[in-house]
Parts: C-alpha cells; structure tokens; sequence
C-alpha cells in the first residue's frame, strides 16, 4: 500500500472511532455536539492518532483496540484548536478550510464544546477494554501532563501568548514550540507505544522520536504560514508576522527553518535505528509531517 493509501486508510479509521465516542448531533443538548462534531470532523490531517497507531505497530504486531486510545489525541488536538482560534486568543477566523468554531456557534459554545472534548478524552482513556487499568491510568497522565501547564500545551499556548511582541530570541522559541505543540506529538508516540506494552529502551527511543518530529512540525507550521495562501492551508495566512508572533521564521529565516526541520527530520530517523521494518509506516510518516504543503 502507498504511503497516501495508508494515511487515508488510517484516517478513515479514526473518523469512525471518533464518531462512536462522540454523542450524535441530535442528543440533547445539540447545540453542544453540534459544535464537537463542526470542529472535529472538519477534515484535520489526524496527524497525532496516526503516530499513535504508527507507533504501536512499531512495537507489537496486533495492538488491538489501539485506534481508541490514538483518538483522544485528536480530541484533545481539536479541543485545543478551538480555543487557540478563540478572540481572546489568536482570534482566527478560518479552521481546516471553515469558519471557526466561535463564528458559527459563538464564543460561548465554542469554549463549552472544547471544554466538552477535553472531558471526553479522559472517559475514553478510562473505557479502554483492551488494555489493563495501570495502563490505562498510565495514559491518563501521560495525556494530561503533556497537556497541562508544565512543560505541557498550555503552559506552551501562554508562552506563545506572553512573547506576542516579544524580542524573538531562540531560547524563548525553542521552550515555546517544545510545549504548545511537541509536548502532545511526542505522546502521541509514547501512548502509542505503551499501550503496545512497549519496553523501557523502546519507550525511551520513541520519546526521542517523538521530541524531533514534534520540534519538526511546529518548524513547518511557521513555515507553511509564511509562504502558502489560506486556501492551501484551510488557516489564515501571514497571521504570525501579523501578530508578532515569536516563529522559527522570525528567529532563523526561512531557508535556516528548513534546514532545521530537516535536521530534525533526520535524528528522528536515528532515534528508530533499533527498531525493525515494523517501524516503516513511523519512518514515513515522519517525512510526510515535514515535507507536507498544508
Ligand atoms: C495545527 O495542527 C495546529 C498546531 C498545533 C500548530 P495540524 O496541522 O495538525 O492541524 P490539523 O489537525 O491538520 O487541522
Ligand atoms: C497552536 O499553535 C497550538 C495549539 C493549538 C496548542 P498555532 O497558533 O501556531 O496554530 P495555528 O497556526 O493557528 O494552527
Ligand atoms: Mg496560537
Ligand atoms: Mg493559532
Ligand atoms: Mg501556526
């Protein structure tokens, strides 16, 4: 199977777990699932549960029921782009090629449905069938301290907000995009492989993995929004410069963030030297992440 093939395959596999978990439309109060289910199923890349999926199929060759567990990342990914796009926050007003969640519902609603999928991603983890409780609760944390406030998502979306303006230095670029975004990619990878059961060494190698591709993400975020057009990316455009914002473009440039994410890219694929051909579909799809138009 092609490299598109499979994403699309996995993508698919996602959306239906997704829509299983998530209350239909038409359960009171609508409004509220109306609003999770505008943003969630908008058409993201699914990035995160692909890297869980990927992961747990590096480490063990039928980690059944996994997609369940890779599912709460994009709840938790989803949730965290609502609110990012929020008025008090980036203020945006375009997501995945739509009017953001808070022009079609309102900010109330908008607030309330990413508070909504937050919640749910933690009664999922809790549901899990397949795997033992002190893996479950294993995910748990794992999941909500990569994003909290330490080292975490939100703690990174406050300094992203609190350098708006700032001196870029790298320093301050680096702690950022470490957490607001590599924090959730690189458990992506880690809850993956724990819930495969993956061994400590193994463990510790795919943490690595996950740091690089997560740093080598954001690089390609700042990137893509300085040079491709809103309709390619489904986002507003142009919109860091506008808002000051502290970026690998601002910090390095262009040419010295590509090389960056590239460099990334590549220690990220050492990080797997260990690791047997069940690896392949990680290894792919961490060129893909960086290679990637939109
Ligand atoms: C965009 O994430 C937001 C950041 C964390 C930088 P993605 O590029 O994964 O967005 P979707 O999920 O495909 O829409
Ligand atoms: C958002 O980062 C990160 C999170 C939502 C945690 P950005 O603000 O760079 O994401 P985009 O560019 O709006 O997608
Ligand atoms: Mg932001
Ligand atoms: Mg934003
Ligand atoms: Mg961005």
């Amino acid at each position: 199977m092609t490299l598109a093939d499979y994403i699309a395959a996995q993508q698919k596999t996602v959306d239906a777990v997704l829509d299983r978990w998530v209350p239909p439309e038409r359960q009171n109060p609508s409004t509220i699932h109306r609003a999770m289910r505008y943003s969630l199923f908008a058409g993201g890349k699914r990035i995160r549960p692909l890297l869980a999926i990927a992961a747990a199929h590096a480490v063990a060759d039928d980690p059944a029921g996994v997609e369940s567990a890779a599912c709460v990342l994009e709840l938790i990914h989803t949730y965290s782009l609502i609110h990012d796009d929020l008025p008090a926050l980036d203020n945006d007003d375009l997501r995945r090629g739509r009017p953001t969640c808070h022009k079609i519902f309102g900010d109330a609603i908008a607030i309330l449905a990413g508070d909504a999928l937050l919640t749910l991603a933690f009664e999922v983890l809790s549901r899990l069938e397949e795997i033992d409780a002190e893996r479950r609760i294993q995910l748990v944390r794992e999941l909500a301290t990569a994003a909290g406030t330490v080292g975490g998502m939100i703690g990174g979306q406050v300094n992203d907000l609190e350098g708006e303006g700032k001196a870029p230095t790298a320093k301050l670029l680096d702690s950022i995009h470490r957490a607001k975004t590599g924090a959730l990619l690189r458990t992506s990878v880690r809850m993956g492989a724990i819930y495969a059961a993956a061994e400590p060494e193994q463990l510790a190698a795919l943490a690595c993995f996950g740091e690089h591709i997560g740093l080598a993400f954001q690089i390609v975020d700042d990137v893509l929004d300085v040079e491709q057009p809103s309709e390619a990316l489904g986002k507003t455009a142009g919109k860091d410069a506008r808002q000051k914002k502290i970026t690998f473009p601002a910090v390095h440039g262009i040419e010295r963030s590509r090389e960056m994410a590239e460099q990334e890219r590549l220690e990220a694929h050492l990080a797997l030297r260990g690791f047997d051909d069940r690896a392949g579909r990680l290894r792919e799809l961490a060129d893909w992440i960086v290679r990637r138009n939109a």
